[in-house]
């Protein structure tokens, strides 16, 4: 970024061998609705991430506060907050070279991610056209539902800015595998970090498609239909149990830092980061379906290589005819929504 390079020149002689470290030292990473049920222990477990030297955190209510509190800990990145007031957000934003958004309301038991749209989009849209005014560079990561229309939202709101670039934007997938890994292996016995699944698609019920014929477990087909069952409709779980407070928070953020620590070290130049995502994709274009998740291998430039789905059984690609046409009415949506 072009903030850890004018400080490796400050580095004097020992530029070249400080840069790594002065350029992991000099990133920004911003959190959007901070303050919420995600933004909280997403800021405090980013709070101990070495490669982020500060932390920005916004939310139109009590950001400066969550960021007072962080700030006591005694790691060495900066943290500081802000409110809408006296330009707020675009202090919040400016020169961040991540920009993590959990911005927005969650369900309710009863309701679908899509449920969401009516207050999430504008929201979203908002602080999109924030992150092209002012953060034009930042890489995205939004988590807020329903991520399969936010963020073809985001997408639309640069490409109007003439900023866009697809490499940059992320649908933040991770719980879905973080959830898919502790699934199998509750089923299996095994040990969760160690399971590797494959989940495929977009975020939300029959969208999201569990690969597990690519597991290297074998699960007779009750267990087979249960687990993918569970995997697609997990979310609703944690909304059930929290009766109305609220949906995923904690395994969230827990997911979200995940992937924003893999997302800082591809772009320190650390090769082989394979994380799952919603992204541009090439891989359903031709059915006219712009966006789809898999896994993809994350680069200097934030997208570096989106991996093809691998052998299919012939369950999973009954998910998929299912997933295809819904993933395809939420992307229309999202882009609709920008152009209305
Ligand atoms: P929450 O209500 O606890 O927190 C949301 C925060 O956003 C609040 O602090 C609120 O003040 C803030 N906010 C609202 N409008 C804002 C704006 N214009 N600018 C900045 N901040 C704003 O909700 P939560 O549980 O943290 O969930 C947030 C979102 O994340 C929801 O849409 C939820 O569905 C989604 N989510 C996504 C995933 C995923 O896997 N991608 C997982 C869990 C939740
Ligand atoms: C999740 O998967 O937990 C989130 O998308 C929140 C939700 O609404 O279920």
């Amino acid at each position: 970024t072009e903030v850890s390079e004018t400080e490796s020149e400050e580095d004097g002689p020992d530029a070249k061998r400080t840069f790594s470290s002065s350029a992991a030292n000099a990133t920004k990473v911003a959190v959007l609705g901070a303050a919420g049920g995600i933004g909280q222990p997403l800021s405090l477990l980013l709070k101990h991430n070495d490669l982020i030297s500060h932390l920005s955190l916004f939310d139109v209510v009590n950001a400066p506060g969550v960021a007072a509190d962080l700030s006591h800990i005694n790691e060495p990145s900066k943290v500081t907050g802000y409110s809408p007031d006296n330009d707020g957000l675009k202090h919040a934003v400016t020169d961040a070279s991540i920009i993590v958004i959990p911005a927005g309301v969650p369900r309710k038991p009863g309701m679908t991610r899509d449920d969401l749209f009516n207050t999430n989009a504008g929201i979203v849209r908002d602080l999109a056209t924030a992150a092209a005014q002012y953060a034009p560079k930042a890489y995205m990561a939004i988590i807020s539902n329903p991520v399969n229309s936010t963020v073809p939202i985001v997408s639309e709101i640069f490409k109007k800015h003439k900023i866009y670039d697809p490499k940059r934007i992320f649908g933040v997938t991770t719980l879905d595998i973080v959830r898919a890994s502790r699934f199998v292996s509750e089923l299996k016995g095994t040990n969760p970090k160690n399971e590797k699944i494959v989940v495929v698609g977009g975020h939300s019920g029959v969208t999201i498609i569990p690969l597990l014929s690519q597991s290297g477990s074998n699960f007779t087909d009750d267990e087979l239909k249960a687990l993918t069952h569970r995997i697609q409709f997990g979310g609703d779980e944690v909304v059930k149990a929290k009766a109305g407070t609220g949906s995923a928070t904690l395994s969230m953020a827990y997911a979200a830092n995940r992937f924003t620590g893999s997302l800082l070290r591809a772009l320190k130049g650390e090769s082989g980061i394979i994380e799952p995502a919603y992204v541009k994709s090439h891989l359903f274009e031709s059915k006219g379906i712009e966006y789809f998740a898999s896994n993809v291998e994350l680069s200097r430039e934030g997208v570096g290589k989106v991996h093809d789905l691998g052998p299919l059984s012939q369950y999973e690609n009954q998910l998929l005819e299912a997933a295809l046409p819904e993933l395809k009415k939420n992307i229309e949506k999202g882009v609709d929504f920008v152009h209305k």
